[in-house]
């Protein structure tokens, strides 16, 4: 049965993700096309329990699609696991006579949408935002593509140097459960090696990798190191891998935040507006408790449920294997 909706807000919470402005402005606009009055929460859950909640138009997302970050602003909010914190969410949703409402974010932000969801029965659709790349259900989360082409250019300039220098360098990028980054940059990139959080590798297994590059006159080295590798970050690997193999003078970069930020790809900037008007059209027709997904080249419904229970990144392995057919 349809439900009867007329106020729908929209909020995104947990990391931001580049692609994020794209998804709220199709939401927005979505919403605005079929008659409904659109809302937006400032600082994800945060706002709800605050009641940061404003009134959106059309003309509230103008010139926003191009733009890195989320003009929602977000936050990680951990009055909203409690049920006080719920309950006064939902009084604020409420006061604005808001019915149902769409989350962008990542597992943290569907594990509050699911709980708040079957609380309240307030009808809700999630939509994948992580540049981790690590939700079930959407081969592809919003921010992901950015993020790796910004990988991409900073590990470019990073191999001048080190090809200047004849150093090894030892690169993290973000990705605390999940290798999707680190696997996709270092192919991108051609790097030596990557160390993955999903793989526990063995430094003496690394080492004998840089070994034979070195014997076969690779005259500099990249090594990607995911930031959740268990062995620690890339300070520690590198200092591990110092020890024991000393032909390069060594290096380290931390690539962080950067990571998080910038004007979003095409891809993602299409991904953002297909889900954000998709998850409108969804909540429309009565769906809830459904994150909107990309797979293959179709938007697709996984509930919360499934979306997760089930583990997102299955380790490729066979292109962990070409990773080092093809920097040998
Ligand atoms: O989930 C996205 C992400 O960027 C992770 O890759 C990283 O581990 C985490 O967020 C960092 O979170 P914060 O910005 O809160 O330090």
């Amino acid at each position: 049965m349809k439900p009867n909706i007329k106020n729908i807000a929209v909020l995104t919470s947990g990391g931001d993700a580049p692609g994020m402005n794209a998804c709220i402005r199709a939401v927005v606009r979505t919403g605005i096309y079929n008659g409904i009055n659109m809302f937006g929460v400032l600082q994800g859950y945060q706002g709800l329990i605050t009641n940061n909640i404003i009134p959106m138009d059309a003309r509230s997302v103008s010139n926003i699609i191009h733009l890195g970050g989320t003009v929602l602003k977000t936050a990680r909010c951990l009055e909203f696991k409690t049920d006080e914190g719920m309950d006064l969410a939902y009084e604020h949703l409420k006061l604005h006579q808001i019915d149902a409402l769409v989350v962008i974010g990542g597992d943290g932000t569907f594990t509050g949408a699911r709980r708040f969801a079957q609380r309240h029965h307030i009808n809700v659709i999630a939509i994948p935002g992580t540049i981790d790349n690590d939700l079930y259900g959407s081969d592809f989360t919003l921010g992901y593509d950015t993020a790796i082409n910004t990988v991409i250019e900073a590990i470019d300039k990073i191999r001048d140097t080190a090809d200047s220098h004849d150093r090894l360098f030892f690169v993290e990028v973000m990705g605390r459960d999940s290798g999707c980054i680190a696997l996709r940059s270092a192919i991108a990139c051609g790097a030596e090696a990557v160390l993955l959080p999903e793989k526990a590798t063995s430094l003496d297994e690394l080492i004998k990798q840089l070994e034979v590059g070195a014997a076969t006159k690779k005259s500099s080295s990249i090594v990607i190191v995911s930031e959740g590798h268990k062995q620690g970050g890339a300070y520690d690997i590198a200092k591990h891998v110092k020890e024991k193999f000393n032909h390069y003078d060594t290096k380290v970069t931390i690539l962080g935040h950067l990571q998080r930020g910038g004007s979003p790809s095409s891809f993602d900037r299409i991904l953002g507006s297909r889900l954000g008007y998709a998850a409108v059209n969804e909540l429309l027709k009565g769906s809830t408790q459904q994150m909107v997904g990309l797979r293959g080249n179709d938007i697709r419904l996984t509930s919360l449920d499934e979306a997760l229970t089930e583990h997102s990144f299955k380790l490729e392995s066979d292109l962990l294997e070409m990773t080092k057919v093809l920097s040998i």
